[in-house]
């Protein structure tokens, strides 16, 4: 008999962290490899937030604070849903861990029952259908394939939804296909929501500032008021704010679920660093003009890279309106050989051999829940990106039928 506990059996390490681990390997052994595996800006936390934080740390912010987060960081969080999603919360509606990933772990240990069904459309972020199954929840996965746009429809949704569905988790713009929803999408998908009055949606809106070419962000609470009162609506410093190492994530949501959450957590994480929530403070209420600034380059980027993959023998790849990731597929080199002669029957086959022959690092798409993909971060140096593409380019016209 194991001594681990039988929860365990059901869960995966996370494959996007164990991909950059084993690039990080590689690298520092002296490989000459190209990570494309995190899923983190590349920008550093921009200079004002760090010298917020040294403030803090001078002033003696060194000690413990509320569970939820300090009232001046509620403040500001209720401040910036208001300022980005027109979304109104009181302080007793707000919830504050450490990052996006503690927010969906507190929210499902404190609603999921054994049995209860999460309705999860894939691709998905890796750890999705594994924290609601540390409760015994069952996902339930909705296939939406790139000629859908990656995109559940509202006819899929209603297909998903029975007596036990509890969640919905709804994550715009994507990780891992950049795919965002539009408001119109999104209240497709509301319509039918709002007719199932015992579903809960939980919005993951991590990537909700890198967008491009004009696309308006919107969140289901702010499409469909409706659902206001169901709705989790989950953000976090991570991404926009480049500061994924500071661990600060938070969620809006009625007042009797951010209880039960803050109950859990009281009980586990206490809560985040004190030093990370002033520096949040500031974050939010100060300048925000840097966000249009990466994103001008995150979007060149994007467009370089698209462009790129789409030169690549057997390659295909959609141009998506957010988040720093592309998802394409190798359809066209499935049942290939490479000039080792091992036959490229998966996408997992292919990350290998990619890792293997040219030194550039990308999670397969199956992690995610949809073959046969991968996914490249584009969160990293040009010129990288650049040579990155180029290696992909040689290892697909290497390959053989
Ligand atoms: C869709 C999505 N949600 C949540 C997270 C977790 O963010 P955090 O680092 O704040 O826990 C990530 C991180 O990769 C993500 O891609």
């Amino acid at each position: 008999m194991s001594f681990l506990a039988d929860r365990l059996n059901a869960i995966k390490p996370s494959p996007t962290m164990a991909v950059t681990t084993k690039a990080m390997e590689l690298i520092r052994e002296g490989h000459d490899v190209i990570g494309l595996g995190a899923g983190e800006p590349d920008f550093d936390t921009p200079a004002h937030i760090i010298e917020a934080a040294k403030q803090a740390l001078d002033n003696g912010i060194t000690r413990y604070t509320a569970v939820n987060g300090m009232p001046e960081l509620q403040d500001a969080i209720i401040g910036k849903f208001k300022r980005d999603n027109d979304l109104d919360f009181t302080r007793d509606e707000i919830h504050v861990s450490c990052g996006g990933k503690p927010v969906i772990f507190n929210a499902m240990m404190a609603t999921i029952n054994s049995g209860d069904e999460i309705i999860i459309p894939a691709p998905y972020w890796v750890s999705y259908p594994d924290i609601p199954l540390f409760f015994g929840g069952v996902p339930v996965i909705v296939d939406c394939p790139a000629e859908a746009n990656f995109k559940m429809t509202p006819e899929q949704l209603e297909a998903a939804i029975t007596p036990k569905t509890k969640w919905l988790i709804l994550n715009s713009p994507s990780n891992p296909t950049g795919a965002a929803y539009s408001r119109t999408e999104i209240k497709a998908l509301t319509d039918v929501l709002v007719r199932h009055e015992h579903v809960w949606i939980f919005t993951d809106d991590i990537y909700e500032h890198l967008i491009y070419d004009g696309f308006e962000f919107t969140t289901v609470a702010q499409v469909e008021p409706r659902l206001r009162s169901r709705t989790l609506t989950m953000n976090g410093m991570s991404k926009g704010y480049c500061m994924t190492g500071w661990r600060v994530g938070f969620a809006g949501g009625p007042a009797p679920l951010i209880k039960a959450m803050t109950t859990v957590q009281s009980q586990s994480l206490t809560h985040t660093a004190a030093v990370s929530q002033a520096a949040s403070i500031v974050a939010l209420n100060g300048p925000q003009d840097f966000i249009a600034a990466n994103n001008v380059v995150f979007k060149e980027r994007r467009d370089l890279v698209v462009s790129m993959l789409n030169q690549a023998t057997g390659i295909e790849c959609p141009t998506p309106e957010g988040a720093f990731y592309v998802f394409p597929s190798i359809k066209g080199l499935i049942g290939k050989k490479t000039p080792a002669g091992k036959s490229i029957q998966t996408d997992e086959d292919f990350v290998t051999y990619l890792l293997e022959a040219e030194g550039v690092s990308v999670v397969h798409g199956e992690a995610f829940g949809l073959s046969p993909h991968f996914r490249i971060s584009y969160a990293t140096a040009t010129e990288l990106l650049e040579d990155a593409c180029q290696r992909i380019q040689r290892a697909c016209s290497a390959l053989k039928d």
